[in-house]
């Protein structure tokens, strides 16, 4: 074997080292040993890369603030570019992010406000529920995979379950997420996974191109996200569909694997269940039977709250992201050389027992304190 085959043999090696599936509350193997060996920074060779890998909360926090600055960059391998387009948010840099991430902010909390936003996702999820009545046992992953589906599409393409066009969309959604989780090891998938994009694209610029001469007809102009969308003028055609498949691709797997893992853990811990439906019977006592719950009533879920922050530290749906370091950067006695990969991964953080006490208890009620504290600092 050549020594470039040997290196590229080992190099690979600390990739798939470092991707090997391990339970969700624990930091695998890879980590486990280079934290040992090398203490809680460290420096590897990943995704074809030299990198810095940092479990270390404060370096961790640093490079997400100083992300899209004049520091460290976003930085997805770029097969990954390939598959979501370069007007993806989550490849985009520079101006061009901030003008798709000031349209997205703007665009959500157009769509909190309204009314019809709580009410499409709680009518939503009785259906789903309703259909469980006659059923001895259901998939629990693959309903909250399906609620997520249609809150999404509901949300951004007024698209209901019902309507063909829904189920061909899911259909080529999920071939585009196939691909794309064999990525970055498993090149081949890439024109599989493009491929599936572009079907996607041209049924989401149908969709958008019909309601666009519905409109010219005046058959009514709906008051949704798309329509918002359709009036936006700082974002090209191509920008628009982009952003409605990051939309179902940032929300898709990550709240449907959090709800699984919400399900699951309360299963371990009847304590925080009891707890848990307490709170809602509570609010929903105070309730008349077919009245929709509203902001206020969220905001009134405070142990929900706890228990989702809690799912979130402890199942670790996102492990990781990829930055780039755009300079020299110096962090305490860490240097970051310009050009370099820089992982920050939030699970050895999540799991650190010097940062939350007990890391390895699923535990709500921490948060009450945690956020206690942070009460308490916003306030001096
Ligand atoms: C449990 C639920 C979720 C988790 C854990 C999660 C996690 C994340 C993380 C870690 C990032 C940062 C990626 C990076 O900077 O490299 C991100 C970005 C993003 N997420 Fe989510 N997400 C969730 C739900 C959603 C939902 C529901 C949507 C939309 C419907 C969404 C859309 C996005 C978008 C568009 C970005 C890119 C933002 C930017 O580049 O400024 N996410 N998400």
């Amino acid at each position: 074997m050549s020594r470039k085959a040997l290196l590229g043999g080992l190099y690979l090696g600390e990739t798939l080292g470092f991707l090997k599936p391990h339970p969700s509350n624990t930091i695998g193997a890879f980590l486990h040993r280079s934290l040992f060996r090398y203490g809680n920074v460290f420096k590897s060779h990943l995704f074809f890369s030299p990198t810095v890998v940092s479990c270390d909360q404060e370096l961790n926090y640093f490079i997400l603030q100083k992300t899209r600055g004049k520091l460290f960059q976003c930085s997805y391998p770029k097969p990954i570019h390939g598959i979501l387009g370069n007007v993806s948010m989550l490849v985009a840099v520079g101006d061009t992010h901030k003008r798709l991430r000031n349209v997205a902010i703007s665009l959500v909390s157009i769509t909190k406000s309204k009314p019809e936003f709580l009410n499409d996702i709680e009518r939503i999820a009785v259906q789903i529920l309703n259909s469980w009545k006659d059923k001895q046992q259901v998939m629990f992953c693959e309903e909250a995979r399906k609620f997520s589906f249609n809150v999404i599409i509901k949300q951004v393409l007024g698209l209901t379950s019902e309507e063909p066009e829904t189920g061909k969309i899911l259909e080529d959604f999920l071939a585009f997420m196939r691909g794309l989780v064999s990525i970055p090891l498993y090149i081949p998938g890439t024109p599989y996974a493009r491929a599936a994009r572009s079907r996607i694209s041209s049924r989401v610029k149908a969709i958008i191109e019909e309601r666009r001469s519905r409109n010219g007809r005046s058959c009514g102009v709906r008051n949704d996200f798309l329509e918002i969308l359709l009036s936006v003028d700082t974002l090209s055609e191509d920008e628009k569909v982009s952003f409605v498949l990051d939309s179902l691709l940032g929300g898709y797997e990550t709240t449907s694997l959090l709800m699984a893992m919400v399900v699951h853990l309360l299963g371990q811990s009847p304590t925080a269940s009891e707890q848990l439906k307490l709170e809602h019977e509570q609010i929903r006592s105070s309730k008349e039977r077919d009245e929709f719950l509203n902001w206020e009533d969220y905001k009134k879920m405070g142990f929900t709250q706890n228990v989702i922050n809690e799912a979130l530290r402890y199942g670790n749906i996102v492990k990781f992201v990829h930055r780039k370091a755009l300079k020299d950067v110096k962090f305490r006695d860490h240097l970051i050389p310009s050009g370099w990969k820089v992982l920050p991964v939030f699970t050895a953080v999540h799991l650190d027992s010097s940062v939350h006490a007990d890391a390895l208890q699923f535990h709500p009620w921490r948060w009450e304190v945690i956020n206690n504290i942070n009460i308490k600092i916003l306030d001096v």
